[in-house]
């Protein structure tokens, strides 16, 4: 395939948070003030930009990432989907997913987001357990997250929802449990990570003077091959390490990353990775939202 016939996916880096979870390294940032008129315009600025570095394309995903993306305001979200239309030629089954945090102010904009195009929705519920919410220092109970999967189901026809998993303390038949209650919940797809201590997070240093202990490498291994089996046997096998869906319900923005195929990232750290005509290029936006 020549590059100017290579699918497209457009990633979209918003790097805020509300708080900032102990074990998360990603580009994420707590600020007291968000422009959100000077980040519309920075990012469609960025959008440009890609479409001049890959131009001529066919895109096919669009994906929201972060951070926190349901807390762009959804008309910000509406214009860069626009705008995305306009610079290239788009699939007509454009799949459009945003990452949500499950508190209840952002499940009450799941309705404007779904309205400004979204058409599949990725929650980060993490636990169905509030003892383990509160040691992951996330903001939302398990009521909380349970009332914003309904929300979600409601608004739009493809949502998924992610767990931490292989957490401290956590046995086999405690994570079968809680397995089992996510699967009642579950539509096409899930995303199960085993909890990873990144160097430089809070987590990390806690963990590091033996405030807590990580379960060990056997017991985490029977954890990822009990996760592996159950998921198939209801359904959604693994298409990747930690992603499961029902036939034809993967995410196609992450297949394009398995794949070895083309993406542009625009907004803070965002990556990119496009052939030209005798090369792959990559890109790297900087990091620091400021910047
Ligand atoms: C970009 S992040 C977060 C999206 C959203 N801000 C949230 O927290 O719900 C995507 C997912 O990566 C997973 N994740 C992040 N850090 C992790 C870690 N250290 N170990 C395991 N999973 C992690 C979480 O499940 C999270 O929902
Ligand atoms: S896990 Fe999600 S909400 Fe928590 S800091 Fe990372 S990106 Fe933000």
């Amino acid at each position: 395939m020549t590059p100017a016939h290579a699918p497209l996916g457009v990633y979209v880096h918003w790097p805020f948070c509300k708080s900032k979870c102990p074990y998360c390294d990603f580009n994420s940032h707590v600020r007291e003030g968000i422009d959100q008129e000077r980040w519309r315009k920075a990012l469609l600025t960025e959008l440009e930009h890609a479409a001049r570095e890959a131009p001529g394309r066919q895109v096919e995903t669009m994906f929201f990432g972060g951070g926190t993306p349901s807390l762009m305001d959804p008309a910000t979200v509406a214009v860069l989907i626009e705008r995305v239309k306009d610079l290239w030629d788009v699939a007509r089954d454009l799949e459009i997913t945003l990452e949500a945090n499950p508190t209840s102010v952002e499940a009450g904009r799941f309705a404007a987001l779904a309205q400004a195009g979204v058409n599949r929705l990725s929650l980060g519920v993490q636990s169905l357990e509030d003892a383990a919410l509160h040691f992951l220092g996330r903001e939302h109970s398990a009521d909380q997250a349970l009332a914003a999967i309904d929300t979600a189901r409601r608004h739009f026809a493809r949502y998924s929802f992610d767990l931490i998993y292989a957490r401290p303390g956590q046995t086999v038949t405690c994570w079968a449990d809680e397995l089992e209650r996510a699967l009642a919940l579950a539509g096409e797809h899930l995303s199960l990570y085993q909890l990873t201590l990144e160097s430089g997070t809070r987590s990390f240093t806690v963990h590091a003077r033996g405030t807590f202990a990580m379960p060990g490498e056997e017991q985490a291994a029977e954890m990822f091959e009990f996760t592996q089996a159950r998921l198939a046997a209801a359904g959604l096998p693994a298409y990747e390490v930690s992603n499961h869906a029902r036939p034809g319900a993967a995410c196609r923005h992450n297949l394009i990353y398995w794949r070895y195929q083309d993406y542009v990232g625009v907004g803070p750290g965002a990556h990119g990775r496009f052939a030209e005509i005798n090369a792959k290029r990559a890109t790297r936006r900087m990091s620091g939202p400021e910047a």
